[in-house]
């Protein structure tokens, strides 16, 4: 019998016989290690610590001696890592102060939360960047390390970045032993070829199939940046931000607007916004506005309530009337970022973090993030904010003029093949190391047995549960219990939880890949043993 939600889904609902990437796209997830101690945190921070600075997601500190610093915590975030924060604050010789802050109780999310989060959270912001301002004028600080950091106006005075370790799980991870120069290629890898591509159309097996026209008007003459008279508009004061992609957030759509040609359609459906995963949603897109929103359940019922209250308004440097706009599909580029499995979804812990795995795309419909445009809106009392549905299994085709190009395919971002960002991964201890995704989702009827439906969209957080508590707790039966590939399983280059590849990276040396470091029980047979 058909069920009552199934009947509700529209015609283009992706259905499949058989799971499509269930052969070359299996599931992945990283060990897991539990840390108890301080010590096993220090060598990804020391790292971070040394990074050159931008203003980008990489968490990139810069740290210099004498340096003014203010770290800003709170309650949600583990001490332990607060500490180890603390301790590499010292080592670098900075002169910081720590703001913690108490936000109440930990908060247990799900996905239909996103609506009123990023209601609050952007008025919020555009808050914080006018505290930002004046704080940039007192002078107090040389640099801030703020959760969701952010463009200052003028970062000359002082300069703002990431604080996105909240547990020892994220921190601890080669992800944040990634060297930057590497990272820098890959992104730059990607956003040179969006720049050249004339359309370009994003397919992912969720449903996504749109596409749109990346104008000359979006750039400069020779497109080597966006446009400086859209820039100067949606940007204004922070141009140098503005104008180019973010590290680690590679603009697949450009973030501003561009009045009468925005041209982008065809619908976009997806299981996963920042906050949580939420059940299957479709937004049907025409001339890039969203026209229509299908099922989606408690979050579809929210976002459809809010569109109807906000399509009579005029927000400041939009195309229409509406708030309901597709400005971004921005695409990660860090191959070790992988779901946090433990406490998800609470407090910090949620998908914002995930969402910068190389390949994952990020769809965002609103007002452009932290853009003057939106601190205009947000000053003129307007309801500000944008809301998002991930892709993990993407599909990017550029079309040029004659020599198209795929840059991801179905969520492997291919600049991770790309031979000359393997031999610079190999400079650095090897692409097996640094160029593997370390966490694929498993997700059932798309890379796991299954049907898409019953036993995963209609209810994605249901299974998300039982992924990561199989995956947490019983960590040696999961990547077999979903016939996953176990590359990733094993820590052979000891680089997870503060292992001897960590402290090896730390001190500039080349990890040692040693069967030895793995963290299950030899002759377990789990991921066959090896
Ligand atoms: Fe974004």
């Amino acid at each position: 019998m058909l069920d009552a939600l199934r009947s509700n889904l529209p015609t283009s609902f992706p259905r499949y016989a058989s799971p499509p990437l269930i052969g070359h796209r299996k599931p992945r997830c990283p060990p897991y290690s539990v840390v108890s101690n301080v010590d096993q945190l220090l060598p990804y921070l020391d790292v971070v610590a040394r990074r050159p600075y931008n203003q980008g997601l990489h968490a990139c500190w810069d740290l210099k001696p004498g340096e003014r610093v203010q770290l800003r915590v709170d309650n949600w975030h583990d001490p332990l890592v607060i500490e180890a924060c603390k301790r590499i604050l010292e080592k670098y010789g900075c002169k910081y102060d720590i703001l913690f802050v108490d936000k109440g109780p930990v908060r247990q999310w799900t996905g239909a939360d996103e609506v009123e989060y990023y209601l609050h959270r952007t008025k919020e912001l555009a808050e914080w960047m006018d505290q930002w301002d004046v704080m940039s004028k007192e002078g107090k600080y040389d640099k801030l390390l703020w959760g969701y950091g952010g463009p200052v106006l003028v970062d000359t005075h002082m300069k703002i970045q990431r604080m996105p370790f909240i547990t020892p799980e994220i921190l601890a991870s080669p992800a944040h032993l990634m060297p930057y120069e590497l990272l820098q290629a890959i992104d730059l890898w990607t956003w040179k070829r969006i720049l050249t591509a004339k359309r370009v159309r994003i397919t992912d097996p969720e449903g996504t199939d749109v596409e749109y026209t990346n104008h000359d008007g979006y750039y400069d003459r020779k497109r080597e940046f966006l446009n400086p008279d859209l820039v100067r508009d949606t940007w204004t004061g922070n141009e140098g931000f503005g104008k180019t992609y973010l590290p680690g957030h590679v603009l697949g759509k450009p973030w501003v607007y561009l009045a009468g040609k925005e041209d982008g359609n065809g619908v976009i459906a997806g299981t996963t916004n920042h906050i949580a995963p939420v059940d299957w949603t479709q937004l049907v897109i025409e001339g890039s506005q969203i026209v229509e929103i299908n099922a989606g359940g408690e979050f579809g019922e929210k976002l459809r309530k809010l569109k109807s209250e906000t399509d009579h308004l005029s927000y400041p440097g939009f195309p229409g009337k509406g708030l309901f706009y597709w400005w971004e599909a921005s695409i990660g580029t860090n191959p070790h970022i992988h779901r946090p499995r433990k406490d998800f979804p609470s407090g910090w812990i949620n998908c914002l973090y995930e969402r910068v795995r190389s390949g994952v795309i990020h769809i965002g419909f609103g007002t452009i993030i932290s853009s003057m445009n939106e601190r205009r809106a947000a000053k003129a009392g307007l309801p500000v904010g944008h809301w998002h549905l991930h892709l993990y299994f993407p599909t990017v085709r550029l079309e040029r003029e004659g020599d198209n190009e795929t840059i991801i395919e179905d969520g492997r971002l291919l600049a991770l093949d790309d031979p000359e960002i393997r031999k610079l991964a190999d400079k650095h201890g090897g692409a097996d190391l640094w160029l593997q995704e370390s966490w694929i989702p498993a997700v059932p009827g798309l890379n796991v047995a299954g049907d898409y439906w019953d036993h995963y969209a209609k209810d994605p957080m249901k299974w998300v549960n039982a992924e990561l508590t199989v995956c947490r707790e019983f960590h040696h039966l999961f990547m077999p219990m979903v016939g996953g590939d176990p590359s990733a399983c094993h820590d052979k280059y000891g680089v997870w939880g503060g292992g001897p590849g960590a402290h090896a990276v730390a001190a500039g040396k080349m990890p040692v890949c040693s069967e030895a470091h793995g963290t299950h029980m030899p002759g377990s047979g789990c991921c066959g043993g090896h």
